[in-house]
This record gives structure tokens, C-alpha cells and sequence, in this order.
């Protein structure tokens, strides 16, 4: 595995966005959150770009086509909407499915795949911590193998993104940028899954997944040594993120578009329904903007192709070694966030902490958590209202105990290959697709975190914030005897937007 990525002698180097010229690109998992950064930062920044391939299946009724109208009329695409809308038409849609033999592409789409593409990026996965592990098998590991063997036969391809997690070796406090050991031999869990009993193989789950805290860490981690073992002499790179939350700032600052993970949870105590969680305030938090992840990804494709002799190369993408945050200082400070650009419709003051003090926690849940959403549930009884409360703390408890592992224990990811990256692109392209985590400016970014949440997730736009902010001062007032002023209740959260 190489480890030291070298500079491009002044006359031969060749910018990003030129790298992408005239060449199309395939990209899996374009319709999630980090895909659809990913096309609109290839269209913006890459506009001599030919071609963007997404695979895309039909999903709740509506087909690709729709999906597709239904993604670029999101506010990530405003800016290309309004400057150069021409570039939209570069995106076209690949019916299929990862989960379905030869991804479910037609046999003519896989032959056009095959003689146009040139960059691919996987990027598709099911990132739901708890899935049953024969789906994750099916979609994390399946779907890449599948992938690959795809991209053997297509002849001009010069570079294939894998995107997988950090976390997918939890169980070592130091990880390198190198694919592991894998904690089973992958054939052996897919045949498993594949000729046990659905019931059995749940029933077995915890027993394989072994030192992991769940079947999403323990399917990366298999899917990148099945990419090692079968991709042959592809030119492939590998990219771990840690935690991905809001742009910092492309194409619009505090993008997001999922309640998934701290998302959900920083939502929910903006709201004021949740006010404890379990986590060591003092640990790293190891957390970074979407934008960064995908300029990495885009320049890592670049790097891939000019220097292919290399093997593959894994790149970490996290901030806890060279910009570090305590889980503490981020709770902090979207408090003070929350309270300056306070969300509508508030349960309750925004408030609360983050303890590794168990028996402080389950009381504090009792106190804080459950009890007032019995109530609100009898007051909404009462008024004749559907009951949400006791539901939405379920939902909420479930996923706060998701990421109980995440914020109790700290890792040290190396990042040499990324900083060897970042040293190896010019000046110019260093500011057009910035992944230095130096360059983060905590506080503003959390600012701009908490403002995308309401502003994205809740869909309250900037003018309602000085009747919120009068709203939250009066609410001050009232909390401080300890009383729960509204009853509002419109939180959804972990329901995907
Ligand atoms: N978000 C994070 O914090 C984070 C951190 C580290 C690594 N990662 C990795 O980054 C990648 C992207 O994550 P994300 O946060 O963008 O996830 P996401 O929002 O849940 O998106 C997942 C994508 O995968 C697609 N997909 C899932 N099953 C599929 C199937 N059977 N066939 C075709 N497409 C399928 C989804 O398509 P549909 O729209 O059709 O469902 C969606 O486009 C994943 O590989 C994940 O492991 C994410």
C-alpha cells in the first residue's frame, strides 16, 4: 500500500477540473446525502465534465425520472440553477439496484457504462447502524463486488472512489490509512447469509459481528478487503470519512438533508426534547463538513489516475488529528447556537448535557425525557390531538444509543496520504476543492450547522427568527420555575426528509 503520494513537477501538472474534461463519470449512491454534494460539486467546478451516470432506483412510488427533477430542484442545485442550468442536463439516470445480479443495470446501460466511463464512484451503502445483517451483506458488500466487476470490463476507466467509513476498524485505537485484516473471510459471511434462515442469521448477528458495535462497521470493513482482493490491477482509491455532517460552506453554507446520526439528535435538542445523552465530553469529536469529504473524493480520483503505479491508496478523512473538537465544546456550542438562532415551535428551552455518568443519565431520562412526553402525550389526548411524544423519545433513545459507542471512546485516524494530497495540488486548485481541516473555524462552522438544520431539516426560513428569538426569551423566563410552555410538537426526527 503506498503511502507517500509525491508532487507533480511544475510543467507537467495537470489541474482537477482538466483531469475531468471531456470524461463522464459513474457515480452509485448519488441520490444520498454525500452523492448529491458530490454531482453538484462536479458540475460546478468541473464544467468541461461530459457526463454524470447515476444509478438511481425507483424508490416510494416515484421512478428515476421524477427522482431525478424531484433532486435538482433541491436547494443544494440553486446555484446551478440559477447560473448554469445547462449543466443539469449533464446528469443522466441508470435504472438499477446494488442489490439486484449485475446491479439491475440493463445489458445495453452496462455496455454504454463500459465503453464511456471513466471516474466511478461508489458511494451507495445502507448507513443504518442496526440493519439486519443480510442486508447489509447484500447492499455494503454484495453491491461492491458487484461494482467492481463492472468496472473491470469498462475500458477507459482511470479511477474507482470507494467510499467507506473510519469507523470500519473501531475495534483498534490507531488506524492507518491501510486496509486491515477483515474480521471474517467475507465469502464465508455472505454464504452464511445467504443459506441460513433469516431468523438464525439474526440470532448469530452479534456472535459475527464480533468486537464491532454493529453490522454497518463490520460490512465496510469486509467490503473494503473484497474491493482489495478482486479489484486486480484497477486504479482504485479508498475514502474513510468519520462523521459527515453540513457543508461548510459549498455551494451553500450548513447544507444538510437527513436527521441520521448527530443530525437527528442536535434537532431534537434545538427543539428541546432532548436533553442528555452518554458520551465522555472530553473525547474527540471526530466530525466533518460534507464539502470537505467530496473535494477529497474528487481530487483522490485526480491522484488515482496520474499516479496509478501506486496501489491503492486509503485516505482518512477526519479532523481529530489536525483540527480537534471535544464532543463537549461541540455540545457547548450548539447550545449557544441554538439559543441565538433558536427553532421554531420549541418544546422546551434548548438545554441539557452530555455525561458518561450511567446511573445521572437514566435518571435524567426518567426526568427529562420521558416523563414530559408522557405528559405532553395526555395534554394532547385531552385536546384531541395524535399522541407523538413518547414515540418521537423512542426513536430518539434508539438513536442516541446508535452513537453511545461513537461518543464514549476516541480514535487516532492517520491522515498522512490526505495531507500528501493536499500538499501535491496547486495553489489554485487548493482553494477550489479545499479539504485542509485546518481551514475549519469551529465555532462558525457550528454555527452554520445549527442555522442548516432549521433552515434545511425544519424548512423555517430566516425571517421567522426574530419572533422565535422573542419566543425563546419569554420561554427563558418560564423554564427557569421548570415549566413546559408549548405543546407544539412537529419534530419528526430519523424519518428521512
Ligand atoms: N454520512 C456519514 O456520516 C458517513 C460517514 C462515513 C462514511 N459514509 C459513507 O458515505 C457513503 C454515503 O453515505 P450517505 O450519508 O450519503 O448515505 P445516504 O444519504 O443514506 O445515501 C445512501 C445512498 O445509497 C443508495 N442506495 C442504498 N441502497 C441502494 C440500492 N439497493 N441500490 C441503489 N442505490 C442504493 C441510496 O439510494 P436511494 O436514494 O435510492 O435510497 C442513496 O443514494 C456511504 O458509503 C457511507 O457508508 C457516510
Amino acid at each position: 500500500m503506498a503511502s507517500c503520494l509525491g508532487h507533480f513537477p511544475a510543467q507537467d501538472y495537470i489541474p482537477v477540473s482538466e483531469f475531468y474534461a471531456e470524461k463522464s463519470v459513474f457515480v452509485t449512491g448519488g441520490t444520498g446525502f454525500m452523492g448529491k454534494v458530490l454531482v453538484e460539486k462536479l458540475l460546478r467546478s468541473c464544467p468541461k465534465i461530459k457526463n454524470i451516470y447515476l444509478l438511481m432506483r425507483p424508490k416510494r412510488g416515484q421512478d428515476v425520472t421524477s427522482r431525478l427533477s424531484e433532486l435538482i430542484q433541491s436547494p443544494l442545485f440553486e446555484t446551478l440553477r440559477r447560473d448554469r442550468p445547462q449543466e443539469l442536463n449533464k446528469i443522466v439516470p441508470i435504472v438499477g439496484d446494488i442489490t439486484d445480479p449485475e446491479l439491475g443495470i440493463s445489458a445495453a446501460d452496462q455496455t454504454m457504462l463500459c465503453q464511456k466511463v471513466s471516474v466511478v464512484f461508489h458511494s451507495a451503502a445502507t448507513v443504518k447502524f442496526d440493519e439486519k445483517l443480510k442486508l447489509s451483506v447484500t447492499i455494503n458488500m454484495l453491491g461492491t463486488q458487484q461494482l467492481v466487476q463492472l468496472c473491470h470490463r469498462m475500458m477507459l476507466l482511470e479511477a474507482l472512489v470507494h467510499v467507506s467509513t473510519a469507523y470500519c476498524n473501531c475495534e483498534r485505537e490507531t488506524v492507518e490509512e491501510t486496509v486491515y485484516a477483515p474480521p471474517a473471510l467475507p465469502e464465508h459471511v455472505v454464504t452464511l447469509v445467504q443459506t441460513l434462515p433469516d431468523e438464525l442469521v439474526d440470532r448469530i448477528t452479534p456472535d459475527l459481528v464480533g468486537d464491532r458495535p454493529n453490522t454497518y462497521t463490520f460490512t465496510k470493513a469486509l467490503a473494503e478487503d473484497m474491493l482489495i482482493r478482486e479489484c486486480g490491477n484497477l486504479p482504485v482509491a479508498i475514502v474513510r470519512p468519520s462523521i459527515v455532517l453540513s457543508s461548510l460552506k459549498e455551494p451553500v453554507k450548513g447544507w444538510v438533508d437527513n436527521f441520521n446520526g448527530p443530525n437527528g439528535i442536535i434537532a431534537a435538542v434545538g427543539k428541546g426534547v432532548f436533553r442528555t445523552m452518554l458520551g465522555t465530553g472530553t473525547k474527540v469529536a471526530d466530525l466533518v463538513p460534507v464539502d470537505t469529504v467530496i473535494n477529497l473524493m474528487i481530487v483522490s480520483a485526480w491522484r488515482t489516475h496520474l499516479r496509478r503505479g501506486d496501489g491503492v491508496v486509503v485516505y482518512n478523512c477526519c479532523t481529530g488529528q489536525q483540527n480537534p473538537i471535544t464532543w463537549s465544546y461541540f455540545v457547548k456550542t450548539s447550545f449557544k447556537y441554538m439559543r441565538r438562532h433558536p427553532f421554531s415551535d420549541l418544546v422546551w428551552y434548548p438545554g441539557g448535557d452530555i455525561t458518561n455518568n450511567r446511573v445521572k443519565h437514566a435518571i435524567l431520562t426518567l426526568l427529562q425525557h420521558r416523563i414530559p412526553a408522557f405528559l405532553l402525550d395526555v395534554i394532547a389526548r385531552a385536546s384531541m390531538k395524535k399522541p407523538t411524544m413518547m414515540r418521537v423519545q423512542n426513536k430518539l433513545e434508539n438513536a442516541s444509543a446508535c452513537l453511545e459507542y461513537f461518543t464514549t471512546r476516541q480514535w487516532a485516524f492517520s491522515d498522512d496520504n490526505v495531507k500528501a494530497l493536499c500538499a501535491a495540488l496547486s495553489p489554485q486548485d487548493r482553494g477550489i476543492f479545499d479539504f485542509d481541516v485546518t481551514n475549519i473555524d469551529w465555532d462558525a462552522y457550528i454555527e452554520s450547522y445549527v442555522l442548516g438544520i432549521r433552515r434545511f431539516l425544519f424548512k423555517e426560513s430566516p425571517e421567522t427568527l426574530p419572533k422565535s428569538r422573542k419566543v425563546l426569551r419569554s420561554a427563558h423566563d418560564k423554564s427557569s420555575c421548570g415549566r413546559v410552555y408549548s405543546v407544539e410538537i412537529s419534530v419528526q426526527p430519523f424519518e428521512r426528509a
